[in-house]
């Protein structure tokens, strides 16, 4: 039986700065993923560049039940903190849009800045590992039976992410511990993913598929986005729709507004008193791309006629699709392509100083598997940085 101070199970954003936060308090730190690679997803992340934060984070950036958990975290250990670490570490990045920032060249100077600090932290890493077995001895020591070793610690903290790709190493593993310790778990579903659509819309659509706009984007709660949307052979993705997956539920519409900086009333105003004898399909891709408005027509969302004939009714009927175009997906992509996972373990039984569960001394919980799930655009990693630092502060 080896015996560690502190037993991280997920070698990923959160796992990795937690441990090495430890490790250099003088804690002995023993790391355990499944994975034969650590930050998988990190690689992975921000097309191979890593958004690994946002200059704009704040609390309202997140879904959970308590919208008030990630902040004592997230005010502790800031964006400019890990900037500064991103610094430290001399890897240049840019601000891509929208306060996003990315590496200048590679995700992997993130993995890499991760196992430095790990290193400064003399933390013990184990690979390719199973937890067979966990148990909370009496004396309030937790027992793990790993493939080919037994590993005994009085902290545990579980960073073991999400279900989005389970092809990267995503299991329930953080949810099962969270019930075996008696904690409830909100129900989780894939976000941040695209969507896709019924079939006739859908047939359409596919002809368009790899058209991008800029839209908003409304969620049934009145949550609104502002970004592009892609049209794919499945149905819509790009960063608007991925925003609203978060907050979409089966079976309601997403209004789309596809005109959102034109007054679309001036406009036709303006074209018809112009070129009355112009096509509406001609004078609209002015606004939008050609084969955009040639999808619309072919799903009777606008009439083919001149501006000449356009009556008042069929304008302000073409106004409200424009503006307000609902769209009813029959679902996303799922976890396959899912950035993140909405819901996890629940933020009631944790303190939110801590990431201590508050029953059970010694157990934590922090990153994608707690119930905080941020926007796209570098939220979910500050939020593994901010949840790892708080809980490693307390180890
Ligand atoms: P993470 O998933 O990183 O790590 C969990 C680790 O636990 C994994 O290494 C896994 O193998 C391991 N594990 C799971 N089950 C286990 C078990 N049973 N036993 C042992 N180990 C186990 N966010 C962002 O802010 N900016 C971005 O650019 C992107 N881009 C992006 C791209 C893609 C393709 C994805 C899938 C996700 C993103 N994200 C993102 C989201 C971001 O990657 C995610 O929120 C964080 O990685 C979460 O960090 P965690 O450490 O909590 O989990």
């Amino acid at each position: 039986m080896e015996k560690f101070d502190v037993v991280v199970i997920g070698a990923g954003a959160a796992g990795l700065f937690c441990a090495a936060q430890a490790g250099q308090q003088g804690l002995k730190v023993l790391v355990v993923d499944n994975g034969k690679k650590v930050g998988r997803k990190i690689l992975m992340s921000g097309g191979g560049r890593c958004n690994f934060t946002n200059l704009y984070i704040e609390p309202a950036a997140y879904i959970s039940a308590n919208p008030h958990f990630c902040k004592s975290a997230l005010a502790r250990y800031t964006q400019w903190d890990f900037i500064d670490l991103v610094g430290k570490y001399n890897i240049n990045w840019h601000e891509k849009t929208l306060g996003q920032l990315f590496c200048d060249d590679s995700a992997q100077q993130i993995v890499d800045l991760l196992m430095a600090e790990c290193e400064l932290g003399k933390v013990t890493l184990r690979l390719r590992s199973e937890i067979l077995d966990l148990q909370r001895h009496e004396s309030g020591e937790y027992l793990l039976k790993l493939n080919g070793v037994n590993v005994s610690t009085r902290k545990l903290v579980v960073a073991s992410g999400g279900l989005s790709m389970p092809g990267l190493g995503a299991t329930p593993f953080g949810y099962k511990v969270a019930e075996q310790f008696g904690l409830s778990v909100k129900p989780v579903s894939a976000a941040l993913v695209p969507f896709t659509l019924h079939k006739p819309i859908l047939d359409t659509l596919q002809q368009i598929s790899g058209v991008a706009v800029p839209i908003t984007v409304d969620a049934a709660d009145g949550t609104r986005f502002k970004e592009s949307m892609l049209f794919t052979h499945r149905g819509l993705s790009g960063p608007a729709v991925l925003q609203i997956s978060s907050y979409w539920h089966p079976g309601q519409a997403v209004t789309i507004n596809l005109v959102p900086d034109t007054d679309i009333h001036s406009f036709i105003e303006a074209q018809r008193s112009e070129h009355p004898n112009l096509s509406l399909k001609n004078s609209l891709a002015c606004l939008l791309p050609k084969r955009l408005v040639d999808s619309l027509v072919e799903l009777s969302l606008l009439p083919e006629v001149t501006l000449k004939q356009l009556n008042s009714r069929q304008q302000q009927q073409l106004v409200e699709q424009l503006t307000a175009w609902a769209v009813y997906p029959n679902g996303t992509e799922g976890y396959r392509t899912a950035e993140v996972t909405l819901g996890g373990v629940d933020t009631q039984h944790l303190s939110s100083q801590t990431f201590e569960a508050r029953d059970v001394p010694g157990l934590y919980f922090i990153g994608e598997v707690v119930d905080v799930t941020g926007w796209l655009g570098g939220y979910n990693f500050q939020w593994a940085w901010s949840s790892a630092w708080a809980c490693a502060q307390a180890l």
